[in-house]
């Protein structure tokens, strides 16, 4: 027989082990807590007390035949009809580049298929790729041909005459609004995606059928940052001069990886685009900026994914919206959910328990890659 003999501790002992304990996982949590405090300080003091954004009005507006004129792009290809008269749940914007062909491949033979959409879940869901045109004359030319064909084939690109840069993608927000409210404007959602992205198309389609006709007139639903500072780091893509942007914070905004607007939402806030000055070169910062002139905020839900990638597990799965970072695996990524569909997670308490736990366990460690946060462990995001 074994028999273990509980070590005696003396208090300071106990006390030291205690220390000992706890600054280790602060250490082990420092990452998160700094950025939290950091993030928190900037919106407490920016969002609430300090400031409460008027300054936006003040600083973005301009003169509306200015706007006008700035929004007035051509569109090299367009599909006017695309929509038709059918009743559409989901226009689903998503944004790719002249070259990355591949990447439409994989999309349109996975969550994009409007055809399996149509008949797997019984609704109307029109996918359609927006672009720009290669900052490249060479590769342009060459691009064009390519471009062309393949839209005889498919039938879903929609491309206006600006460059496609990353500091551009506030234009392509401005294509795919205004094409919402000029082909589409009986579409009841607009959701607006990277090519990068995986979109769990069958949890995503159930979410928002849950909201019905009424209740959906003002979302606008994605993974919230509040009250995120500009980058001012010169090497990043991401930096905003002083010049451009005085303030310590960004009204809320959804990044520009996936979000959802509802049909008034994406009425009101191109409305309010027209109104703001377009050189603002973040695109999802901008769409925050718009949406705060007219006092709309977004809603946080925790399984539209940050930076990084999902981890792989049913549990997961069950309620994953989309995962980011996903250019080779999308094919098989649509395999492994769309099985999970099939043996989807029994209901009941212990298999709630089950997914919680697991949750925790995939979620809640310290310096994990950025996809879903550790709250998205504890709550049931997709019921409103
Ligand atoms: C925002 O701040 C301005 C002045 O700083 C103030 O006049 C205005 O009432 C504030 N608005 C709200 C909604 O708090
Ligand atoms: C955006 O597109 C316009 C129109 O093609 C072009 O003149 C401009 O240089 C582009 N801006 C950036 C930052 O690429
Ligand atoms: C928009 O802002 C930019 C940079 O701040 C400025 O140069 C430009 O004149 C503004 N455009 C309009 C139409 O006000
Ligand atoms: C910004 O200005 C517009 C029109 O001048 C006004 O309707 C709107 O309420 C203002 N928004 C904020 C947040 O002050």
């Amino acid at each position: 027989m074994i028999f273990f003999k509980m070590p005696r501790f003396k208090k300071y002992q106990l006390r030291l082990i205690i220390i000992c304990f706890s600054t280790l996982m602060l250490m082990a949590y420092w990452e998160q807590i700094d950025n939290n405090i950091v993030t928190h300080v900037m919106s407490f003091s920016y969002r609430y007390l300090l400031n409460n954004f008027t300054f936006i009005n003040a600083s973005f507006r301009v003169n509306p035949e200015d706007a006008i004129k700035n929004n007035n792009r051509r569109y090299l290809i367009n599909h006017e009809g695309k929509c038709g008269e059918k009743d559409i749940l989901l226009l689903l914007f998503v944004k790719s580049s002249s070259e990355n062909f591949e990447r439409r491949q994989a999309i349109r033979s996975t969550w994009g298929n409007e055809a399996y959409i149509e008949s797997t879940l019984g609704v109307t869901v029109r996918v359609l790729f927006a672009l720009g045109l290669h900052p490249e004359a060479e590769q342009r030319r060459l691009l064009k041909m390519q471009l062309l064909f393949e839209d005889q084939r498919y039938h879903d690109l929609i491309q206006q005459d600006f460059m496609d840069t990353f500091h551009n993608l506030t234009l392509k927000l401005l294509l795919q609004l205004g094409w919402k409210e000029t082909y589409c404007r009986r579409a009841q959602f607009l959701m607006s995606a990277d090519d990068d992205v995986f979109v769990h198309i069958p949890n995503l389609i159930h979410f928002l059928q849950g909201f019905g006709h009424s209740n959906a007139k003002d979302l606008w639903i994605g993974r919230v940052h509040h009250g995120s500072p500009p980058v001012r780091d010169k090497e990043s893509k991401y930096y905003v001069s002083q010049d451009l942007y005085p303030w310590l914070s960004y009204p809320d905004y959804t990044p520009g990886s996936g979000y959802v607007l509802s049909r008034g939402v994406a009425t009101k806030i191109y409305q309010a685009a027209l109104t703001i000055n377009t050189s603002f070169p973040i695109d999802d910062v901008f769409l925050g900026i718009c949406a705060k002139v007219i006092d709309i905020f977004p809603k946080d839900n925790a399984f539209f994914s940050g930076e990084g990638k999902a981890p792989h597990h049913p549990c997961i799965y069950n309620q994953m919206m989309t995962s980011h970072g996903h250019v080779r695996d999308i094919r098989e990524m649509w395999k492994r959910v769309t099985e999970a569909e099939v043996g989807q997670i029994p209901s009941g308490l212990i298999w709630r328990l089950y997914c919680t736990v697991t949750k925790v366990r995939l979620l809640c460690v310290p310096f994990l890659s950025n996809s879903y946060p550790c709250k998205a462990a504890f709550f049931e995001y997709n019921s409103y």
